[in-house]
């Protein structure tokens, strides 16, 4: 009996194995196919996020405390030669402006460290003629900064969300989910390339085929006013290493967006995309998601009904996750 059942393990373990290498190869064949590499690095959204990597090494070299005079020389050389490619094929727009905002402080920075290269000085003319003067890039300085200007009780806030799994009948106006949309877009992403987007079912029907797809709102999915869906743009992830980045930038960009939602008093759950490629290749198909985005996370809102109950969802102490090194 003892022998069956060690053939029935193994069986089940080389099962699992087969059906992880499968989920892997999707995985792996989705990255190789839309983040950024050699048949696609000059499609719009993969330069934009060249740039963006390129120019946020200036900017983040500005901000530091004693930048080194001539930093960054390799990364501005790269950094125009991709602007002169953007602007011959796409022209000028809100990243192209603030780009050049960047290299002119970057410019200024080291002209008056003496550390300015003269071909860097002509440069900065040419790229004038091609900007709109928007002023939206390079560094903002803070003075005397006191961060109790932003105070409010936080630790309240953040305390008194809950996950909402019984929705009300009142419906949460399309200016609200905006409203929350426009706060998170300040959640940090790596180098600021911003990969989310997000996507909002409003029609019932969907978030009921969607809720039979992927499960996690069994019991409430009838009460849902509306299911937002946060992805992540794959063509943001720029190398190999980045493979998991995107899910971050996703995650990052959910908690704030659930935290926006509560301070403007709408119900939410955020829940799970544990999918395999069927459920998502018949998600992609039943809502028209393009294929390089990553579904990261759904969050089903609505508003509070009068009376409900919510799990108490102990949570762990300080002392059991803080380890100090
Ligand atoms: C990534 C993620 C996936 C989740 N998936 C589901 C889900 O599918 N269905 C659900 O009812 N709740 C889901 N939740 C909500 C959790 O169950 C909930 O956050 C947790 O129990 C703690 O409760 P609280 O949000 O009230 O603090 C999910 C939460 C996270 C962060």
């Amino acid at each position: 009996m003892k022998y069956f059942e060690k053939i029935r393990k193994n069986i089940s373990y080389g099962l699992g194995l087969f059906r992880n290498l499968r989920i892997f190869i999707y995985d792996f064949y989705r990255f190789s196919k839309y983040s950024n590499n050699p048949l696609n690095c000059y499609e719009r959204k993969q330069l934009q996020s060249k740039i963006t990597i390129s120019y946020h090494d200036l900017e983040r070299g500005l901000s530091l405390k004693e930048p080194r005079p001539g930093f960054g020389v390799k990364a501005a050389t790269e950094l125009i030669r991709l602007l002169n490619f953007y602007f011959d094929k796409f022209g000028k727009d809100d990243l192209t402006d603030n780009v050049i905002d960047v290299l002119n402080e970057w410019i200024s920075y080291n002209s008056n460290n003496n550390k300015c290269l003269s071909i860097f000085e002509g440069i900065r003319f040419e790229l004038k003629e091609k900007c709109n003067e928007s002023l939206t890039g390079g560094t903002v300085t803070y003075r005397d900064f006191k961060p109790e200007i932003h105070s409010f009780n936080y630790s309240a806030f953040v305390k008194s969300r809950f996950s909402l799994r019984n929705f009300g009948p009142e419906r949460i106006p399309d200016e609200v989910i905006k409203k929350s949309v426009e706060i998170s877009i300040y959640s940090p992403s790596a180098c600021n390339r911003q990969p989310v987007k997000i996507h909002v079912l409003k029609n019932k029907s969907d978030i009921i085929e969607l809720g039979k797809l992927q499960g996690g709102t069994n019991g409430f999915v009838e009460s849902i006013d509306k299911l937002i869906i946060v992805t992540a743009d794959l063509r943001t992830s720029i190398y190999y290493k980045e493979r998991n980045q995107h899910y971050v930038d996703g995650g990052v960009f959910a908690m704030n967006l659930l935290l926006a939602l509560h301070s403007l008093g709408v119900g939410a759950v955020i829940l799970n995309w544990a999918s395999d490629p069927k459920t998502d290749k018949q998600t992609y198909n039943l809502l028209g998601i393009p294929k390089r985005e990553t579904i990261v996370v759904r969050i089903a809102v609505g508003s509070y009904p009068k009376n409900f109950k919510v799990p108490k969802s102990l949570k762990r102490k300080p002392d059991e996750i803080l380890v100090w090194h």
